[in-house]
């Protein structure tokens, strides 16, 4: 089933600035796909997109066969808003601008509250996820007192209270210690084994293969250069040197190193 369709989508910030130049891309349910490209070349608004929270400047994006809209995100999409909000989770590349409750307890609750999931099924969730992510001992602590990595794992509890379908993550492992990064790979190939769609914005090339079978490639004018296996873009060195997603330097290192070792 298609669960996203983009046709020509232009966005601009601001109505001047360029951040997406016209993207076409299908998303099938159950896709395991990341989305790379350097800096600011548009994989943030992409997200923003697919998750509703911004809107084409022209061109159409369509999420379980409805083009998403601000209306239809709002009073006027009947039953539609709760459906998608059930459905997709976006994990903010800037945990700062996804928390923001009194307490951590109430960030991760807040989810499933709004989306009228059973008061026993949102204790047993909310549990778990804190037992998963060992942030128990943070419950009532206010978010913005936390380190940038706990605050991390609370916005990643805070998405995976509500247990959706579609986890579009931005830059996951990002300021995460080496075993919470490692957990969370090991999570999404749980996630990817019962059948969820997960898009990976991510630099961290390392992780692209093991939770990816595709990647859409973009280049730093904010289209998309590539699109297929990830194993092949993975070893496709000019491509990646191209949109600056590897360096001449340390490519050649990986050159040397193969041939050391
Ligand atoms: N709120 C904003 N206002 C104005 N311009 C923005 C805003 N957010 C992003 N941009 C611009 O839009 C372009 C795409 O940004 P985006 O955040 O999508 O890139 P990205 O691929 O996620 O980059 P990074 O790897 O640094 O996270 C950039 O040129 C950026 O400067
Ligand atoms: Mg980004």
């Amino acid at each position: 089933m298609q669960l996203f369709d983009l046709k020509n989508v232009n966005y601009l910030y601001l109505n001047r600035i360029h951040a997406l130049n016209d993207i076409s891309l299908s998303i099938e349910q159950g896709e395991h796909i990341a989305i790379l490209g350097a800096n600011g070349s548009g994989k943030s608004t992409l997200l923003k997109l697919l998750d509703g929270l911004i809107f084409p400047s022209s061109g159409i994006v369509k999420a379980f066969g409805k083009t998403l809209t601000e209306n239809i995100l709002d009073g006027e999409g009947g039953d539609f808003p709760r459906f998608f909000r059930k459905k997709v989770g976006l994990i903010f590349q800037n945990s700062e601008a996804q928390l923001f409750c009194p307490t951590v307890l109430d960030e991760i609750k807040f989810g499933p509250l709004q989306l009228d999931i059973a008061k026993t099924d949102i204790n047993q969730r909310i549990n778990d996820v804190m037992g998963m992510l060992n942030i128990e001992n943070l419950k009532d602590r206010a978010p913005y007192t936390l380190s940038g990595g706990e605050k991390k794992k609370v916005a990643i509890a805070s998405v995976l209270s509500i247990n959706p379908d579609v986890l579009l993550l931005d830059e996951p492992t990002n300021g995460l210690d080496p075993r919470t990064q490692r957990w969370l790979v090991e999570l999404l190939i749980e996630l990817r084994k019962i059948g969820k769609t997960i898009i990976i914005a991510t630099h961290d090339l390392e992780i692209v293969e093991e939770v990816s079978e595709r990647a859409v490639v973009f280049n730093e004018d904010h289209r998309i250069v590539a699109d297929g296996k990830a194993k092949v873009i993975l070893n496709d060195t000019a491509l990646l040197m191209g949109v600056n997603l590897i360096h001449e330097h340390s490519h050649r290192h990986i050159e040397k190193s193969k041939l050391t070792f």
